[in-house]
């Protein structure tokens, strides 16, 4: 459950060693960067990065950064994003970071160990050893505490350098939401109370919801927090969740909501939520209780807060019954003509082609294989043409010991 990309991203992913998906993209509705690379240096906005032994970043990425397709106003992606940004009225929003951030920002202020798999050079754009393309919105969640804001949301594109399925992209996008209060008993359960008769959270009560949750060992309360603030905030957090889910997800007369244990080293407890969707259970969010050591860091000790992030995408092909992640990315007018701004609709197909199909074999090098490097590759020469990357065949040569694979590469255009 924890290897779905689009919302986690501290989880062990999913090594599938026959199928994969690399898809490419092309330019939208804004022209992204202005970009150069050279031998030694990337410039980006007139913003200069030495290259190291780090820089995995390649041009057709670069080209992908900052398209916003978020903040289109007609595009599902960005629907979505003004559906949550209604829901939770009263935060602060910020949705123009740049994705550029540091490793700090990305890990260590997050407190994801120096050795942790995560930091992976194939699983990340790394731009060198101490800048990155972010993958995900949490890289923002100090940013966000330091604003002194109470309560605010981020939205941004982030990027993933992973093997990818059906419903995968090397760039898609996520919301992060924290929200904080005094760590004092009576006036965080004043404020939890408050909230939630407000009415905006009541919503929660119309779902149902499984949540076998507890607090236990493996997803432990933190040392410097009460059982009693503890259980305030996480009821506030459920609340939050369940009527944002209840509202996006209108529609859905029998919406059942799951809560399951998860972890994150920036939240404890952690949780995963997961919604049953047409009978089947699909992964929307990570959250938890912020780590005390974040809210020192932004100078909030004496406060206790919860977070979330969720993958905008997921719920856009859900919603709109999006059938291919491509789709986002397209510019055929066909595509975005079909949205209105603030409305769901389902997606009508305007154009179905037959695919392409070309097996390319060959012997892999003496040096340490990684098929997202492939899967890189293959979307650098072949962009959003792509639509499925499969190995279809393993071979060890019995004397040389040599290794060959086969894959085969389904070509198929979206609109032409
Ligand atoms: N950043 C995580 C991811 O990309 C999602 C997440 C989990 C965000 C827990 C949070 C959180 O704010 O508290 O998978």
């Amino acid at each position: 459950m924890l290897a779905t990309r689009l919302t986690t991203f501290i989880s062990t992913r999913a090594v599938q060693n026959t199928t994969l998906r690399c898809i490419g993209t092309r330019a939208s509705y804004s022209t992204g960067p202005d970009f150069t690379v050279t031998d030694s240096e990337i410039k980006i906005d007139g913003k200069i990065y030495k290259k190291d032994q780090w820089t995995n970043v390649s041009p057709t990425t670069l080209s992908r950064v900052n398209r916003k397709l978020h903040l289109h106003p007609q595009h599902p992606i960005s629907i979505i994003r003004q559906l949550i940004e209604s829901h939770f009225h009263d935060f602060k929003t910020f949705h123009d970071i740049s994705p550029i951030v540091t490793t700090q920002q990305n890990f260590d202020d997050l407190l994801i160990a120096k050795d942790h798999v995560t930091r992976n050079r194939s699983d990340n754009y790394y731009l060198n050893e101490s800048t990155m393309l972010r993958a995900h919105t949490s890289a923002h969640q100090l940013q966000g505490m330091r604003s002194g804001a109470s309560k605010f949301l981020i939205s941004g594109d982030v990027f993933r350098r992973d093997e990818i399925d059906a419903s995968h992209y090397p760039v898609f996008h996520q919301m992060e939401g924290v929200v904080y209060f005094d760590h004092d008993p009576v006036k965080t359960a004043e404020q939890v109370n408050a909230d939630i008769q407000m009415g905006r959270l009541k919503e929660a009560e119309n779902v149902k919801v499984v949540d076998d949750t507890i607090i236990k060992p493996e997803n432990p309360m933190q040392d410097r927090h009460t059982p009693e603030t503890l259980e305030a905030v996480a009821s506030h957090l459920k609340y939050s969740i369940n009527s944002m889910v209840r509202k996006l997800f209108a529609d859905e007369p029998d919406l059942e909501v799951r809560w399951i244990d998860a972890y994150f080293p920036f939240t404890s407890p952690s949780w995963e939520v997961e919604i049953k969707y047409k009978g089947e259970w699909l992964e929307v969010l990570g959250c938890g209780v912020v780590r005390q050591e974040l809210m020192d860091q932004a100078g909030l000790h004496d406060k206790i807060g919860h977070a979330f992030g969720l993958g905008l995408e997921r719920l856009a092909m859900v919603l709109f019954g999006i059938p291919d992640i491509r789709l986002f990315w397209s510019q055929d007018e066909r595509f975005i003509q079909q949205f209105t701004p603030g409305q769901i609709q389902k997606f009508q197909p305007f154009s179905k082609f037959p695919p392409c199909i070309k097996d390319i074999s060959f012997w892999l090098p003496n040096k340490s294989w990684e098929e997202n490097d492939f899967c890189e590759l293959v979307r650098d020469v072949a962009g959003d043409l792509v639509e499925n990357v499969e190995l279809i065949d393993d071979f060890t040569h019995p004397k040389s010991d040599k290794r060959s694979l086969c894959y085969r590469i389904l070509y198929r255009s979206m609109d032409r």
